[in-house]
């Protein structure tokens, strides 16, 4: 089924639109307020164009009135689709916004034959503990997630 992109929220017009590498300050400025803890060196612009430029057309904003309100960052690696800062503005939350970009993001790996997706959810964090459920993903504990990092430049 088609998302649906453009809707009402109270009173105000917002649309679900492609995030492209014009919105870097906008979403950035956005990720300060949402997401202080788990922006990374790989979110300077440099690192989003090129994320931007690897998955194009799959990362999604939400505007009401202009302005930029809430962002998912979608890509995949051929296997298995990845979100990351899924992020809403404050006086924005709970009007299914981040709902609907989830669903477009999804609808946009899936048409490149992405069927399962994952994102990594911080164990202490509420809201997004309280908001994936809801939205029909299951949280895995069978799994652990391991990491190697390549230390210096
Ligand atoms: C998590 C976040 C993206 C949710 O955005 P949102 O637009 O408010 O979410 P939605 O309105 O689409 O919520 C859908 C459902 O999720 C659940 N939900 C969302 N936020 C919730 C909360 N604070 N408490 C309880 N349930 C919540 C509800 O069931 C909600 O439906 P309802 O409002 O009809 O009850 C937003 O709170 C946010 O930006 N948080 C800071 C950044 C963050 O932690 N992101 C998640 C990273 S994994």
């Amino acid at each position: 089924m088609r998302v649906l992109e453009q809707c009402f929220i109270n009173g105000g017009f917002m649309e679900i639109t492609q995030m492209k590498a014009e919105h870097y300050d906008e979403v950035y400025a956005l990720w300060s307020i949402t997401s202080k803890r788990a922006l990374r060196a790989d979110d300077d612009r440099q690192g989003i164009e090129r994320f931007l430029g690897r998955n194009e057309g799959l990362s999604q904003i939400a505007v009401m009135d202009g302005k930029i309100v809430g962002t998912v960052l979608a890509g995949h690696d051929g296997r298995r689709g990845f979100l990351y800062h899924v992020a809403v503005l404050p006086e924005y939350r709970r009007h299914g916004i981040a709902a609907k970009m989830v669903s477009k993001a999804i609808e946009s790996l899936e048409n490149e034959g992405i069927k399962k997706t994952n994102i990594f959810v911080f164990k202490d964090n509420p809201l997004g503990q309280a908001f994936w459920p809801t939205i029909g993903w299951e949280e895995r504990d069978d799994l652990s997630v391991y990491q190697f990092e390549v230390k210096g430049d």
